[in-house]
């Protein structure tokens, strides 16, 4: 597979319409959908009232007096004097729906047995949703303290305490912050000492590819690493998901299944009623600088958000069987497998493991497994599947799919025609779901929930979503014409958007709102994008250091900053590479100290010490190639564009500004060593 020039390879699809089968009645036309989204945007009004009918939709506890006051910006506030709770949305809200004995979550563990059956699976109806984020919430609160306002750090795998604690921790009034458990040590570390956070709930292990990663092993290091820095964690809960071997700190550590023991099987634990703009949650996420930002969401203004979206792009009903792919320690987790499902009352799988074990086609025999009829998944998954030859997944019956969507990162229109193919079998509503960390939830993509869709086209993000307004920008702000890649920016606040940055209200404006300024407050998204004849938005890539390896969401700085913390590395400079299956992945140039030599193992250790550091996802990607020096402009900024040319082997473009020749050359022989060790793959 090669890489393509992305705008190239996107505008041929502009005007590919596609109908997928069974869907022919319910093609809207372009002019009705402009008619209807024109009207929810309006003016402020259309925008505010285009909201509030959503909503008037969940349960509040008071209702709001306003719905956004936007009287300081870009500090937004909706649903102002409203009260309600996320916990209270997706348990004791579905109970009184009738929902008590539905199934919300089938939880799949690893571990297969000799017929590739999964040896574990878990059902959890609404009312044990109910019930164990009840005795969880008891508990944090009784016998661990936890209060209202305050951050617990969730480091935990893909099981249903995940979500239990999320929960529990909602039902209370405390904020979570989950920390992906791809995450090294000194990366958990940093989440929570920025978080402020006391506990730490993690598990002793879980199954990868057939092997067990000690979590717990992980979670000592750092609570160790915290101390380092002053910071204490009191607290560390442990969930029995392996039976592993853990240390154990009798003083700090404590299992989950004993604090649970001591807990009444019916106990009550009422729900805060907490303000429409308090805090629900801070997720930390990757951005041009060293340091982690942590999103701060909000309680009302999620929760209409995610009920909308979810109903929109998803179109969820009682009878469905809904599995979104993603891991809970990113947003997509957050919005699309716990709050928007369980908000709407949906039965939804949750798998702990690798796509490919026991082999690849365990995806499909999943969807088969359970009847799967709507599932959304991350391009770079897809990618990986298509290496295969398609009749192991032709094997399992796919065909109840209905709407397959994916998220993460741009979709090439070869990738979204076979999922939409192997997959979708022509049938699916499909389509590629733009939005951010900051963003809340699903900002752009095919409305199915609308009774209607537009047609599809490979490779789109599709239009926006109504009640909010957008534009692609030259970097005065101009927009650029359809076919012309700009920045993409959102020019009306919507429901999601995060209230700020974490304990750095500062970095927030300056973030999202500086480059703009002079328009008014337009967020930034980082993007680069096109729009297309038809006004839809085709999202290119990020503009800025940060760079999406197999979806995730990495900050160059951060790596580099990692790489310097090694005694050998005197400098390094990180950039994007793209790549047929991830995507993009790390490129890591290096100059090394004086007295430190060359050598594989040294680039070995450099892996390794980058797995510490940061974790798995960034080191088991990341391409490390040495060099004399690294080229830079002569007030000495690294010159990551010639960089980044040099690893895509394009031409290298104006060099005037570069300290001197000999670092250019230096990048050229960077670049042959990177392509030597790229065909020893
Ligand atoms: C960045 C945000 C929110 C879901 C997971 C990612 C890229 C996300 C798409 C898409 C093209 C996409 C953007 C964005 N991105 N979805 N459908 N098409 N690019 O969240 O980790 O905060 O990353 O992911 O570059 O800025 P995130």
């Amino acid at each position: 597979m090669e890489v393509k020039d992305p705008i190239e390879m996107m505008k041929q699809e502009f005007n590919n319409y596609i109908v997928p089968k069974g869907w022919e009645a319910k093609i809207e036309s372009l002019e009705d959908w402009n008619k209807f989204y024109q009207e929810t945007v309006k003016d402020k009004e259309s925008i505010s009232r285009y909201w509030e009918s959503w909503a008037e939709q969940i349960f509040w506890f008071k209702k709001w007096e306003k719905v956004l006051d936007d009287s300081n910006p870009p500090f937004y506030r909706w649903f102002v004097g409203g009260q309600t709770n996320l916990a209270y949305l997706c348990t004791d809200w579905q109970l009184q729906k009738g929902r008590k004995n539905k199934v919300a979550i089938i939880w799949e563990g690893e571990p297969v047995d000799e017929k590739g059956e999964p040896k574990e699976v878990r059902k959890l109806t609404y009312y044990d949703l109910w019930r164990e984020s009840n005795r969880i919430a008891y508990f944090l609160k009784n016998r661990l303290g936890v209060k209202k306002g305050e951050v617990v750090t969730l480091y935990l795998p893909m099981v249903p305490e995940l979500p239990l604690y999320m929960l529990a921790l909602q039902r209370i009034g405390a904020g979570h912050s989950v920390v992906f458990s791809g995450f090294s040590a000194e990366a958990l570390a940093i989440r929570a000492i920025d978080a402020g956070a006391r506990i730490i709930i993690t598990a002793d292990g879980v199954w990868r590819r057939g092997k067990i990663l000690n979590l717990k092993a992980i979670v000592d290091e750092a609570v160790k690493l915290c101390e380092k820095e002053g910071h204490k964690i009191e607290k560390v809960v442990v969930f029995r998901r392996v039976g592993n071997e853990v240390s154990w700190n009798p003083e700090r550590d404590v299992w989950h299944h004993e604090l649970l023991a001591e807990v009444p099987k019916n106990v009550v634990v009422e729900c805060e009623k907490m303000g429409s703009d308090d805090t629900s949650f801070i997720l930390y996420t990757s951005g041009t600088t060293g340091k982690p930002k942590g999103a701060q969401h909000s309680v009302g203004g999620y929760a209409v958000y995610l009920y909308a979206t979810t109903k929109m792009i998803f179109d969820i009903k009682d009878d469905d069987i809904y599995w979104c792919t993603a891991d809970i320690g990113w947003i997509t987790g957050h919005s699309y497998i716990v709050y928007g499902p369980l908000m709407h009352g949906a039965t939804e799988i949750m798998y702990e493991g690798a796509l490919d074990y026991p082999d690849p086609s365990r995806w499909a025999a999943m969807i088969e497994r359970y009847g799967v009829t709507i599932f959304y998944t991350a391009p770079t998954a897809i990618r990986m599947l298509m290496k295969y030859p398609e009749e192991i997944y032709l094997k399992h019956d796919t065909s109840t799919l209905r709407i397959a969507h994916s998220v993460g990162e741009p979709i090439n229109p070869e990738a979204w025609r076979w999922y939409f193919r192997v997959f979708g079998k022509e049938k699916t509503c499909s389509s590629s779901t733009w939005w951010m960390t900051e963003t809340g939830g699903i900002m752009t993509g095919h409305y199915p929930g609308r009774g209607k869709i537009l047609p599809l086209k490979p490779g789109t993000n599709g239009p926006i979503i109504p009640g909010v307004t957008f534009a692609i920008v030259d970097d005065e702000g101009n927009p650029v014409p359809p076919g012309k890649r700009g920045y993409f920016v959102i020019t009306s606040p919507w429901p999601g958007h995060l209230m700020t940055l974490w304990k750095d209200p500062k970095r927030y404006i300056e973030v999202y709102y500086g480059k703009y300024m002079h328009k008014g407050w337009w967020y930034y998204t980082g993007d680069f994008a096109m729009i297309d004849h038809d006004g839809w938005i085709w999202v290119l890539g990020r503009a800025d250091d940060v760079i999406k390896v197999a979806g995730h969401r990495i900050g160059t700085l951060e790596v580099e900053s990692a790489m310097v913390k090694h005694p050998a590395v005197a400098e390094a400079a990180c950039v994007g590479k793209s790549d047929p299956i991830k995507g993009e992945i790390p490129l890591i140039y290096v100059t090394l100290k004086k007295g430190y030599e060359v050598s594989d193992e040294l680039r070995d250790e450099l892996r390794r010490h980058l797995r510490a550091t940061i974790g798995p996802v960034v080191a088991s990607d990341a391409l490390i190639t040495f060099v004399d020096a690294l080229p830079k402009t002569r007030s000495g900024k690294i010159m990551r564009r010639l960089l980044r040319a040099v690893a895509e082997g394009k031409p290298l473009g104006d060099v005037s500004t570069l300290e001197s020749e000999v670092a250019v050359e230096e990048a050229k022989k960077a670049y042959e060593i990177v392509k030597a060790a790229l065909e020893k793959r």
